[in-house]
């Protein structure tokens, strides 16, 4: 049997609650399963119970139903959001579907109105595929059980200058992003010298190399034999142990793997060295976003500068390179605002320096936003960098073109595109 849709009533009256409850009760396929008079209590059930749809009132006494609404899709990204209101004008649903409503019911609202509309946005929540026998880390197998379509987001860090925090951003919003309960996959592409192993205190059993394979011999069964299981829910595919193991991987075979595992995952984060090879770039043709770590100093944005200019002599829409400054102190190096008028571009998050806490995490092999330092500015940043990317890579995933991973990887090599344009 299907499982129910589950749904949480928030309301500071408790007899609309109750009418919402009696409206619902015979729907076989709806179960109630929690109330809140209050936004603060909406969040916090949120949080416990993970419910499929809240219905939400707009006008309560704490804080009302839109920052609600905001702080919930924050919180518990998977929970849709159905505004209930007296109100019903243009600026009122705007704001709504800002903080991340989905629907929208004028009060009175009958049963059938309700009920049609629990549906149309529980059809509509953004899905995954149940994964195969021995899941993939197991934690993470979907609630429903069905076969759902995927289409994975990829976002690939990137730094033009070594050490500047690529694998720091890459591993923790992998993790956050697995956190929040999105199926999520961190590829090491730094093929020579990948650190992800060692930065999550794993064995690298398996790596890239095991997938290099051909196309028609890829498949969920091999693919959840080679993948590893970060304690965290994460799934991690492994750099090559060897760097002159590097070359076994071929641009294709990477290309073809990481479209095969945006049918599996949400999240798709690949981790990269910071040269510019045939395959980093094809893996960047691929990619929805790319998280662009650079450092407020100079070596550092010239080389960020070069990369931009390099992006747009490849046609990359600007929307898809996302600035990232890591190690932003008060004091030291340059400002947001100077970084943005030198780069043209606007800084999408700033990862505060905290050199004790981010190689202490690394060296013990502990990421950032896990235990006992998740709470810390550091941590925060890079959460806060996650949730960006489910925010604006999310959404409902309807297969588009746009958006959909090459699977014909260019073959041509970078200097041959460079120079044909
Ligand atoms: N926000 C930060 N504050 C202080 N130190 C940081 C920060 N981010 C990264 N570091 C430090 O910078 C060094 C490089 O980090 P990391 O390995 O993540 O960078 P990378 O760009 O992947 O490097 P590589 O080029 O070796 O792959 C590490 O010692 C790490 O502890
Ligand atoms: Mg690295």
């Amino acid at each position: 049997m299907s499982e129910k849709i589950r749904i949480a009533v928030v309301d500071d009256l408790i007899e609309t609650r109750e009418n919402v409850r009696k409206l619902l009760q015979f729907e076989q396929d709806i179960e109630v399963v929690g109330q809140a008079g209050t936004g603060i209590e909406a969040i916090a059930l949120a949080q416990e119970q993970k419910p499929d749809v809240i219905l939400m009132d707009i006008n309560m006494p704490d804080m009302d139903g839109i920052e609600a609404s905001q702080r919930i899709t924050d919180a518990a990204p998977r929970t849709q959001i159905i505004i209930m209101s007296v109100q019903s004008d243009a600026d009122y649903l705007r704001r709504a579907m800002l903080a991340g409503a989905k629907d929208f019911l004028t009060k009175p609202f009958g049963g059938d109105q309700l009920v049609a509309a629990i549906h149309r946005v529980y059809d509509r929540r953004p899905t995954y595929r149940a994964a195969p026998a021995q899941a993939y880390g197991g934690q993470r197998a979907a609630a429903s059980g069905e076969e759902t379509a995927v289409h994975g987001k990829v976002v690939v860090a990137f730094s033009p200058k070594g050490g500047s925090g690529c694998s720091t951003v890459a591993i923790n919003t992998a993790i956050a992003l697995a956190d929040d309960d999105y199926k999520t996959i961190l590829v090491d592409a730094s093929l020579q010298f990948g650190d992800v192993a060692v930065m999550l205190n794993m064995k690298p059993l398996t790596s890239l190399v095991d997938l290099s394979i051909d196309e028609d011999d890829l498949d969920d069964d091999l693919i959840s034999s080679v993948v590893q299981a970060h304690v965290s829910g994460l799934d991690v595919l492994m750099a090559p142990p060897r760097p002159e193991m590097a070359d076994e991987v071929t641009t294709e075979q990477i290309i073809t793997l990481i479209n095969y595992l945006t049918t599996i995952y949400e999240y798709i984060i690949i981790d990269t060295s910071s040269s510019i090879d045939d395959t980093t770039l094809s893996i960047m043709d691929a990619a929805n976003a790319i998280l662009l770590i650079a450092q407020p100093n100079l070596p550092s944005l010239k080389n960020a500068s070069r990369f931009i200019n390099l992006t747009e002599s490849l046609n990359y829409e600007e929307r898809k390179i996302w600035l990232v400054l890591n190690g932003v102190t008060d004091s030291k190096g340059f400002s947001v605002k100077k970084i943005t008028n030198i780069l043209k571009r606007s800084v999408i998050m700033t990862i505060p320096d905290d050199r004790t806490l981010v190689s202490a995490a690394a060296n013990r092999g502990k990421p950032l936003v896990m235990g006992a330092t998740q709470k810390q500015p550091v941590s925060r940043s890079l959460q806060k960098l996650a949730k960006r990317i489910a925010q604006q890579l999310g959404g409902k995933q309807d297969g588009d073109a746009k958006n959909k991973v090459d699977d014909k990887p260019k073959t041509t090599g970078m200097l041959g595109r460079l120079f044909s344009r």
